[in-house]
C-alpha cells in the first residue's frame, strides 16, 4: 500500500509541485485540499483551477478535496478519514498588501486554518511529519535595520555578519510585520508549539520568494511570475520604492518540494528553516528586468512609485547553512536564469490557450 500525503493549497504553486513530486517520484497516494480561494483573494488572474485540472489529468490516482481550511469540522473529519503518513500545509492568504483589506479572512485562513490542521493531526496522526509553509515576513521589517550598501543595480548587506544571508536566529519580535506577517507568525509559533509541547515532528519553512512555472502570479503576489507575464504582454510593471533595487532570493518550487521530502524522510521536532534561493539565486527587480529581457528579447516596461510597500524588505536573502547541515543530501538544483526561462515558457503556453 502506498503512503498517503495530504497537501493543502494543492492547486497553488507549492502545493501542485509537491503533489507532482511526491506522486510521481516518490509513489505517494496524493490527497489535495484546495477551494480556489486564490481567485477570491486576487480575482480571475489568481484562479488556480487550471492547475487543479492539470493534476487531475496527469494523475489518475490524484484525489482532490474541495474544502475550505477554515471549516474546522470538515478538516477534523478529513484528516481522521485519510490518516495520512505526512502533511504539507501550503494553503494561505499569501499577500501582505492584501491582508489589511481583509483582516478576518487573512487571520482565519493563515492562523486558524493552520491550527485546524495541527489539531486534526494531533488527534488522528500525531506521528505524521507536518511541514508548514511559513514566510520570511515573520521577521517583519527588522531586516531593514541591517546596514546596507547601495550598488549600481541592487542593495546588499554592508554588515559582514550577514554575508551568508539571514539565519533562523534573527528576531521575529518588535518589528512591523503587516497583518499578513502577523497571522503567519501566529501560525509559525503554533506549529513550533505542537512540536515542542506535544512532541510532534513539525517544521516551519520560512520562505523567501518561492517561484516557478506553475505560479498564477499577480501584482500583489508572485513577483517573478508576474514580472515575466508583464514582460511578455508588454505591460507596465510597477516598482514600489527603494529605486527598484530591493533584493529577493528566489527558489524554484521543485527545490522546495525536494527539501520537504528530505524532512519527511528524516523528520525532526519543532524545527524552523529559512528556505529561499540564497545569495546565489537572489536578484533585485532591476536585475530581474534584465534577465527577463535577455530571454524574451522584449523591453520591460515599468513605472516607479516613490513609496515602498509597507514592510517590504530592502534586501533579503536566506542563510541556507542550517538546511544544508541538517539535510546534506539537499541543495539548490535550479539556477535563477533556468527558473526564469521555465517561467517564460510556461506563460507563453498559458497566454496562448
Ligand atoms: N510564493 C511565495 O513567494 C511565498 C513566499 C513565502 C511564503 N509563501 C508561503 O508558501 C505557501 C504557498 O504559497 P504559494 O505561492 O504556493 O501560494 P498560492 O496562492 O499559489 O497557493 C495557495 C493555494 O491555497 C489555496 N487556498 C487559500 N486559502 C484557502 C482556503 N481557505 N481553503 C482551501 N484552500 C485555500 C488557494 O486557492 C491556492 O491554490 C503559503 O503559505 C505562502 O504564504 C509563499
Amino acid at each position: 500500500m502506498s503512503k498517503k500525503l495530504l497537501i493543502t493549497g494543492s492547486s497553488g504553486l507549492i502545493g501542485s509541485e509537491v503533489c507532482r513530486y511526491f506522486g510521481r517520484e516518490l509513489g505517494y497516494e496524493i490527497h489535495g485540499v484546495d477551494n480556489n480561494q486564490r481567485a477570491v483573494f486576487f480575482g480571475p488572474q489568481g484562479d488556480t483551477r487550471w492547475n487543479q485540472q492539470r493534476l487531475l489529468s496527469e494523475f489518475p490516482g490524484y484525489v482532490h478535496h474541495e474544502l475550505d481550511i477554515r471549516d474546522r469540522g470538515g478538516v477534523l473529519g478529513l484528516v481522521a478519514e485519510i490518516s495520512p503518513e505526512a502533511i504539507v500545509h501550503a494553503a494561505a492568504q499569501p499577500s501582505h498588501d492584501l491582508a489589511a483589506a481583509i483582516p478576518f479572512d487573512d487571520f482565519d485562513t493563515n492562523a486558524v486554518g493552520t491550527l485546524n490542521f495541527l489539531e486534526a493531526a494531533r488527534r488522528s496522526c500525531p506521528e505524521a511529519p507536518f511541514v508548514h509553509m511559513s514566510t520570511n515576513k515573520v521577521y517583519g521589517d527588522r531586516p531593514n535595520t541591517i546596514a546596507m550598501r547601495e550598488l549600481e543595480l541592487r542593495w546588499d548587506y554592508a554588515d559582514q555578519a550577514y554575508e551568508h544571508g539571514i539565519s533562523e536566529e534573527f528576531s521575529i519580535d518588535q518589528s512591523k510585520h503587516s497583518l499578513f506577517g502577523a497571522s503567519k507568525v501566529a501560525a509559525d509559533v503554533m506549529v513550533q508549539e505542537y512540536g515542542r509541547y506535544f512532541g510532534m515532528p513539525t517544521c516551519c519553512l520560512r520562505g523567501g520568494c518561492l517561484t516557478g512555472p506553475n505560479h498564477s502570479g499577480v501584482e500583489l503576489h508572485g513577483f517573478l511570475s508576474y514580472l515575466v507575464k508583464c514582460n511578455l504582454e508588454e505591460r507596465e510593471y510597477r516598482m514600489f520604492g527603494y529605486k527598484g533595487k530591493q533584493v529577493r532570493d528566489n527558489i524554484h518550487s521543485l527545490d522546495v518540494a525536494c527539501f520537504m521530502a528530505s524532512f519527511i524522510a528524516a523528520p525532526r521536532v519543532a524545527e524552523v528553516y529559512n528556505l529561499g534561493g540564497g545569495k546565489d539565486n537572489s536578484c533585485s527587480i532591476l536585475e530581474a528586468f534584465q534577465m527577463a529581457e535577455g530571454i524574451t528579447g522584449k523591453k520591460q516596461l515599468y513605472s516607479y512609485v516613490e513609496k515602498n510597500r509597507i514592510g517590504d524588505h530592502i534586501c533579503y536573502y536566506s542563510d541556507l547553512r542550517k538546511m544544508k547541515a541538517h539535510y546534506s543530501d539537499w541543495t539548490i538544483t535550479q539556477t535563477l536564469p533556468d527558473t526564469i526561462c521555465q517561467i517564460v515558457e510556461a506563460w507563453r503556453l498559458r497566454l496562448k490557450s
